[in-house]
């Protein structure tokens, strides 16, 4: 969420209408004019926009004009920048609707829900392999399932750096390029991030890079699947492997929670024979992921899980009352929608494997086919395909080595949305942090069609480039950020 400041009462010609009686809404009027057309359909004022109105309007006309501002916004099925989910099934917003009135914490109230978002749990610890009682709860997206399990992970090293009359007060945790989230939760509570930047040819954080850097006062280590810049899965089995022998040599004892933002709902449908990377592995103690991205839920809800109870401090645990019984919660959030849940439970049910692994497995083939296709060009060098053992369903390129084509990634990028695609150019980090790379996510409703009528506007941009070079643009900064 922005913060926003608040901008001085202003008319719209900028004229400033502060202390001044704001000027009524809708259709007043028109009735005060003593017309006798029925002002529910005129909006005869400015729609307020820095002052609180004295008084309501009409609802037609004023949802009418909303709606038409919100146009502006431009169009989600060509967004090809966000992971989250852009279409829904009519079920599901009948069941958004069903459940508008429904707080997700008033487990009393709505225990019914409450016992859905238990079975969504116990459904995803048997997809991630729980070997036994898995704990988990839904979350607002990975950002908070992240924090929580951060927050557990901080926890769990505390209590026995106090056990062992050790101190406290220099936690660190080691990742790769992370989603801002990670670096959200180091800052907020107090943690260093160990973060590896990106090298040529060397984009995943890997076991090496973790040695390197390890130690005592490390907290956990986060491999992603699925990272956000270029949509690769990292080595998680390697890395948790190179903890195992550390700690065989030296005792140091250090866990993984695993960043599943995009893979969590991916590797299990569409790449089942991947090399473990979830509770399989024993040193995986916690994992998180969006409900919202490839879980296919509407916008509003993630997952995060714990291997077993003992990996999630009681300390961190309140206790809310729930039919005379005890219903154990942790969360950052206290009143939340309901729907996210009660749709994504849906989902799990009416898609099952079969259902994830057909949404999914095309999405992967659009990737492929784009990438394919953009491998056409020269001038274009392909970093992520769209292959399914390796990622998400994504395509990341960039601008091959010594091309010089006439034209910045973020030219592309402008020209496309004149189209209204937005295909975001951005850099990667380290190394990797001067060099513009360029992406476009593969999701359920973008399919063959769009892919190739995408694919003709960017031919046709790279034409236009190619016979009319853009200016050169010195400093330029990025557009798009993962912020
Ligand atoms: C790897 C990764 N982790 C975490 C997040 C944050 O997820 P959310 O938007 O669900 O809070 C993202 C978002 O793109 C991501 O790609």
């Amino acid at each position: 969420m922005p913060l926003h400041h608040a901008r001085p009462a202003t008319s719209r010609t900028g004229r400033k209408t502060a202390g001044k009686a704001p000027a009524k809404a809708s259709a007043s009027k028109t009735a005060a004019s003593g017309s006798s057309f029925p002002p529910e359909f005129l909006l005869t004022t400015d729609l307020p926009r820095d002052h609180f109105p004295a008084a309501g309007g009409s609802p037609h006309a004023i949802h009418q004009a909303i709606a038409e501002e919100l146009l502006l916004d431009g169009n989600s099925k060509q967004n090809l920048a966000t992971f989250c989910q852009t279409w829904e099934a009519p079920e599901v917003h009948a069941l958004m609707d069903l459940a508008i009135d429904k707080n997700l914490i008033d487990k009393d109230e709505y225990p019914q829900t409450a016992e859905i978002e238990n079975r969504c749990v116990s459904m995803l610890a048997d997809l991630w392999h729980a070997p036994g009682a898995a704990m988990g709860c839904s979350t607002v997206g990975s950002s908070e399932a992240a924090m929580l399990g951060g927050m557990a992970a901080k926890w769990r090293w505390r209590e026995k750096r106090r056990a062992e009359g050790k101190p406290t007060d220099k936690p660190n945790m080691i990742c790769g390029a992370v989603q801002i989230c990670w670096h959200k939760f180091a800052k907020y509570w107090d943690i260093e991030i160990r973060e590896v930047g990106m090298r040529p040819g060397r984009m995943c954080l890997d076991a090496e890079d973790v040695l390197d850097r390890v130690d005592e006062n490390t907290i956990f280590v986060v491999p992603t699947m699925g990272v956000t810049y270029h949509g690769l899965y990292e080595d998680v089995e390697g890395i948790a492997k190179a903890l195992d022998d550390l700690e065989q040599r030296t005792g140091l004892d250090v866990p993984i929670h695993v960043d599943a933002a995009s893979g969590g709902f991916l590797a299990p449908f569409t790449a089942p024979d991947h090399a473990p990377w979830d509770f399989r592995l024993p040193r995986v103690k916690s994992i998180n992921a969006s409900g919202h991205k490839f879980g296919l839920a509407p916008l509003g809800v993630g997952w995060v899980l714990w291997r077993e109870p003992a990996d999630l401090p009681d300390d961190l645990v309140f206790h809310v009352s729930y039919l005379g019984g005890d219903m154990p919660t942790f969360q950052i959030n206290f009143s939340r929608p309901a729907g996210q849940v009660v749709s994504q439970y849906y989902d799990f049910v009416r898609l099952g494997r079969e259902g994830y692994a057909a949404i999914h497995g095309q999405s992967h083939e659009v990737a492929l086919h784009c990438a394919a296709e953009l491998a056409r060009h020269d001038c274009f060098e392909i970093v992520h395909d769209g292959d399914p053992q390796r990622g998400i369903p994504a395509v990341v390129w960039t601008l091959a080595d010594r091309a010089n084509p006439g034209f910045t990634l973020y030219d592309i990028a402008d020209r496309l949305r004149m189209r209204g695609w937005q295909v975001p150019a951005y850099p990667f980090t380290g190394d990797l942090g001067e060099t513009a790379f360029q992406r476009i996510l593969v999701r359920r409703d973008f399919n063959r069609e769009m892919a190739d009528l995408l694919l003709r506007d960017i031919h046709a941009a790279v034409e236009h480039f190619t016979a009319h070079p853009a200016p050169v643009q010195e400093g330029r900064k990025p557009g798009y950020s993962h912020t």
